[in-house]
């Protein structure tokens, strides 16, 4: 097995700094985490859509197939969000990843049972809150992300250096817009930790999306997202008719009222269940252009370890001393 030592893997005890990232629908599953974690990644369930008979089932599907650690992810707005931290207290997950909220409301209790906790932000104050607090380590949301793009729409890229500079003891795993070895090793130089791949492992096997979700992923390139719900919990979805009507309102300045109902018509479960991709929330990042085939999310891990190796020996290293240059001859 190979290992890509840095201070995320060793703070989760995983063997690559490869993160599948917590998508509602996509992995509220056992199969897509269980594969990453299999693999040396972190494999994460997405728990945001779940009912919580369905959830206890995965997390005990998912705590007897592997003994690698692997994660859950919160979304602390969701419905019932107190429950899930109870069902996830008995479980003990090795690892959470909570989002859309604060953290000190599940902190101490996860720690107490010995669960990592990670925390995603999406902005440099709301990270050095969370490191304040703290948290394990913590999840970096740029604006190229699919699902939910931090609002200021910053880019991964200055998001990701703004945070390790901020707060440079806490770990960083970089997120939104990589999707192969050649992303990781540009995070890792960045100075996150690992970096967590969303849209690349929609197109995965395992993926518990509609066929039809995953061939749109396919057929969009790196300009065919859109964001729209500004105001309202902004998105990053693949352009369609839903997002082309959420576009008009938004250019001619909407009411918000207006605006809510034309964001709340549709939803992501009726693109990811019921294959709905012309006219609901086919959430994806502008790494779909870069991801072009369905593949089983192993072979992700196994590509993106090989992609990186080839993605170092392009660098021009070692860095060497410019010879002694000769001085300028005067003009004649
Ligand atoms: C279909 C989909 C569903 C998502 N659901 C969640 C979620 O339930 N909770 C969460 O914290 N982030 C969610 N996200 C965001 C991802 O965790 C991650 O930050 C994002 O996919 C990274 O960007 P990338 O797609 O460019 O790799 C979702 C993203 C997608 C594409």
């Amino acid at each position: 097995m190979t290992r890509i030592p840095t201070p995320v893997t060793r703070l989760l005890g995983i063997d690559l700094p490869v993160v599948q990232a917590g998508m509602s629908w996509a992995s509220s599953c056992s199969a897509l985490p269980l594969a990453v974690s299999r693999a040396g990644g972190l494999g994460v369930v997405a728990a945001g859509p779940m009912r919580l008979d369905d959830l206890a089932r995965v997390l005990d599907e998912t705590a007897a197939g592997t003994d690698s650690p692997w994660a859950v992810n919160l979304p602390l707005y969701r419905q019932g969000a107190e429950d899930v931290i109870e069902l996830l207290l008995s479980r003990r997950p090795p690892v959470v990843i909570a989002s859309q909220g604060g953290p000190r409301r599940y902190l101490e209790r996860f720690h107490d049972v010995g669960t990592r906790c990670l925390h995603v932000v999406a902005g440099v104050e709301h990270a050095r809150k969370a490191a304040e607090a703290g948290v394990d380590g913590l999840v970096v949301v740029g604006a190229e992300a699919g699902g939910h793009p931090p609002p200021a729409m910053v880019t991964t890229q200055v998001l990701v250096r703004a945070v390790v500079s901020a707060v440079p003891e806490v770990p960083v795993i970089a997120s939104g817009g990589i999707a192969d070895g050649a992303g990781l090793a540009a995070m890792l130089a960045l100075g996150a930790g690992a970096a967590q791949f969303g849209t690349r492992f929609l197109a995965t096997e395992e993926a518990t999306v509609h066929p039809d979700y995953k061939a749109a992923v396919l057929a969009t390139g790196v300009d065919g997202t859109r964001t729209v719900g500004h105001g309202l919990g902004v998105i990053r979805a693949v352009a369609n008719d839903f997002t082309a009507r959420m576009g008009r309102l938004e250019e001619s300045a909407a009411e918000l009222d207006v605006r809510r109902k034309e964001f709340q018509s549709v939803t992501l479960k009726d693109a990811a269940l019921h294959g709905r991709v012309r006219d609901a929330k086919v959430e994806a990042g502008q790494s779909a252009g870069l991801v072009d085939s369905v593949l089983p999310a192993a072979d992700v891990v196994e590509r993106v370890v090989t992609e990186y190796r080839a993605a170092l020996a392009r660098l021009p290293l070692p860095v060497e001393p410019a010879p002694e240059s000769e001085p300028e001859s005067p003009s004649a």
